[in-house]
């Protein structure tokens, strides 16, 4: 049977992909997609989202979410690392576009907002079901402090966020943790059960140029599409933050809708005590507890990630679509 999952994206590149690779999976039922603010603000992030939904002719309701983080932005804070422009070869190239290349969408995001959305369902649901946020917590957030009870009807959290080992916002911090790191506290706290799919594990489970290729015989609208933004993240993973494979790149959120598929695409999960840094240079990090008699268990985490059965997955569910 499906695996019930609603996304929460702040589209972008490696958010695009996982977006087309859960309305392709059989294996996946996407209820809803919710947006936040993140790579981009929260109206461009919605407008990517829709033009994925819209390019793929899928039905599913897109929920916008909040444009700025729960408190961030009140106090002062460590600055991330400046994202600017990415030249290789004279040409600029960025990890993420304003806006994805596809057509303008024309279908509409739902009135109800994100947070409120979440609540709704969460609260009527059938069934508990598994949430999957690839961006910054906020919308979440804000769901469980409307209501902490909705956590009930929570199977499970497959976040992406977070690193052990590896950084990208800051030296200590994740992205989507540091843009919003109240949020990811909150819902660490929430009491659901939570999968962190962190850096560790999505540069571990690189994509090659060679597994590009495999995308492009495919030859699909989807897997071309998907093989362009891999790409794109490989030119930029190369000129900046190279991983352990040459022409290689990390597509973060596509390994968290995966990891609900079949979590085997993630290795070393371990059940781990966690805390998250909220200000000077730990904010946003996620901390997890190394001493031999850590705090209570309350998460899992994974540590490494698989790079064959990742490639394998995208290109078996893109063909089969
Ligand atoms: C995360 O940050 C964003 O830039 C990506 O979309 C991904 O969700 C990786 O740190
Ligand atoms: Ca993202």
């Amino acid at each position: 049977m499906s695996e019930k999952i609603i996304l929460d994206v702040d589209t972008g590149s490696d958010d695009a992909v996982a977006i087309m690779t859960a309305i392709l999976s059989p294996d996946i039922d996407l209820v809803a997609i919710c947006t936040v603010a993140g790579n981009k603000d929260v109206e461009k992030t919605t407008e990517n989202t829709l033009r994925v939904v819209e390019t793929l002719g899928a039905d599913v309701p897109v929920y916008k979410g909040v444009a700025r983080p729960l408190v961030k932005e009140l106090t002062p804070r460590v600055p991330a690392t400046h994202r600017s422009n990415t030249v290789v070869d004279g040409r600029i190239v960025n990890v993420h576009e304003d806006y994805l290349d596809l057509p303008p969408a024309t279908i509409k995001v739902q009135d109800t907002p994100a947070a409120a959305f979440y609540v709704d369902y969460l609260r009527g649901a059938p069934e508990p079901v598994t949430l999957v946020p690839v961006g910054p917590l906020t919308n979440l957030a804000l769901a469980l402090l409307m209501d902490a009870s909705i956590v009930r009807n929570i199977k499970r959290i497959v976040i992406m966020g977070g690193g052990r080992e590896v950084a990208n916002a800051t030296p200590a911090a994740e992205f989507n943790v540091w843009a919003d790191a109240e949020a990811a506290a909150w819902v660490l706290q929430s009491g659901a059960d939570i999968l962190w799919v962190p850096l560790d594990a999505t540069h571990a489970a690189y994509l090659t140029k060679d597994d590009c290729e495999r995308l492009r015989a495919i030859n699909t609208l989807e897997s071309n599409f998907a093989a362009d933004l891999v790409e794109q993240r490989i030119v930029v993973h190369d000129a900046r933050q190279p991983l352990s494979v040459r022409f290689s790149a990390a597509v973060h959120d596509a390994l968290a809708v995966c990891a609900v598929i079949d979590e085997s695409v993630l290795r070393d999960v371990r059940c781990v005590h966690m805390d998250i840094g909220l200000s000077d240079y730990a904010e946003g990090q996620t901390i997890v507890d190394p001493r031999h008699e850590p705090g209570p268990i309350n998460c899992s985490f994974a540590f490494d990630g698989d790079p064959v059965r990742f490639a394998d997955m995208l290109c078996e569910i893109f063909t089969r679509a």
